[in-house]
């Protein structure tokens, strides 16, 4: 008897299945009423009361493995026809990334801007969306009723003691920055603009912006100008050229708009550049020294200069993308192009 226990309980050991027929057969010869286990089970009165103890155990460790054995091989059938195909098939298979998430575009450059200018020692500063008029205009030197007001459109918060409003340009951060700090700053604000705009292909009253600044003694306008061109270089590449065209900004004294040889044609003309071959990138100039007195800060001793540049535009310019409601619309199919970038 104990050797046919032991016999059984190798084959069971050794039994492999291909099919759930083959397992099916398996359950009958071992398990079934006229199986071989429960056959053994009524041999059991004939054996000798003193061995009954050790055989009685040994069967019932017989009946406990065919019974996993069982489990086992009907869990691994199971787990075949599910995926329709062998767990061990092809390993080779690419994985499916389908569930990758990405940064949006806008996150993409304006880490790329900050990574630039931070490479070159400018901190990075932050200031409310919510501004009281001053920081936004007045301390900015765009007086009550000054026609420059105009150049903004802007989206008011009825307040009765103070005029608040939604901030048109992140160079209110800078006034918030020199209050607070004094020379040498050398900072570039990120941030949220909001600009009373139809939304258009060209405009959107959200957008965003970052502003440099930098002030120190003996600043000069060529170094505003080298500053710009290396960053210019190291977003649109080494063979980038750059331009600059006479502006105004009622807080920069000269004031310049920037242009860069256009990235898509390379300046032979296009589309994008109008055939022209120039696109701008970004207004700058002399930090007016009435501006630097507004924030308590010696006109006297110290220059600066300021910049200020739309991230969407450049984004725009960088990876080609000619309509800037898409950045809104967070659209799978637009976003998922930026996978890749980083
Ligand atoms: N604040 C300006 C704008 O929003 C841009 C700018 C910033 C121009 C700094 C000059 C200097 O249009």
């Amino acid at each position: 008897m104990k050797n046919k226990i032991r016999e059984i309980f190798d084959s069971i050991d050794n039994f492999k299945a291909g099919s759930v027929e083959e397992l099916e057969d398996f359950r009958i010869k071992y398990l079934s009423k006229k199986g071989l286990i429960p056959g053994l089970f009524g041999e059991f009165k004939n054996v000798a009361p003193e061995a009954r103890k050790e055989v009685g155990m040994a069967l019932n460790e017989l009946k406990n493995k065919a019974q996993e054995k069982l489990n086992l091989v009907q869990q691994e059938l199971s787990g075949k026809s599910d995926s329709g195909q062998k767990l061990d098939e092809d390993f080779s298979k690419p994985v499916d990334f389908s569930d990758l998430g990405s940064r949006h575009p806008l996150t993409i450059v304006r880490r790329q801007i900050l990574d630039i200018f931070s490479r070159i020692g400018f901190t990075v500063s932050e200031g409310p969306e919510i501004e009281d008029d001053w920081h936004n205009f007045e301390a900015l030197n765009f007086i009550e009723e000054h026609p420059a007001r105009d150049m903004q459109d802007t989206f008011f918060i009825d307040d009765k003691d103070e005029k608040i409003v939604l901030r048109t340009h992140t160079s209110s951060v800078q006034v918030r920055v020199m209050q607070n700090q004094q020379p040498p700053i050398r900072t570039v604000s990120p941030g949220r603009v909001f600009r009373n705009e139809a939304i258009s292909a060209r405009a959107h009253c959200i957008f965003h912006q970052i502003e440099g600044l930098y002030v120190d003694q003996n600043v000069s306008f060529a170094d505003l100008k080298q500053t710009l061109y290396y960053f210019a270089k190291e977003l649109f590449g080494e063979e980038t050229k750059m331009r600059l065209r006479p502006s105004y900004f009622p807080f920069t004294e000269p004031s310049a708009e920037v242009d860069i040889s256009c990235n898509i044609c390379g300046g032979k003309g296009c589309n994008i550049c109008k055939y022209s071959g120039w696109v701008e990138i970004l207004g700058c100039g002399m930090v007016d020294p009435q501006v630097l007195e507004n924030c308590n800060i010696d006109s006297n001793k110290y220059t600066g200069y300021a910049f200020g540049m739309g991230i969407e535009r450049i984004t725009m310019l960088k990876y080609q993308v000619n309509d800037l409601r898409l950045f809104f619309e967070n659209d799978q199919r637009f976003l998922r192009q930026f996978q890749a970038a980083m």
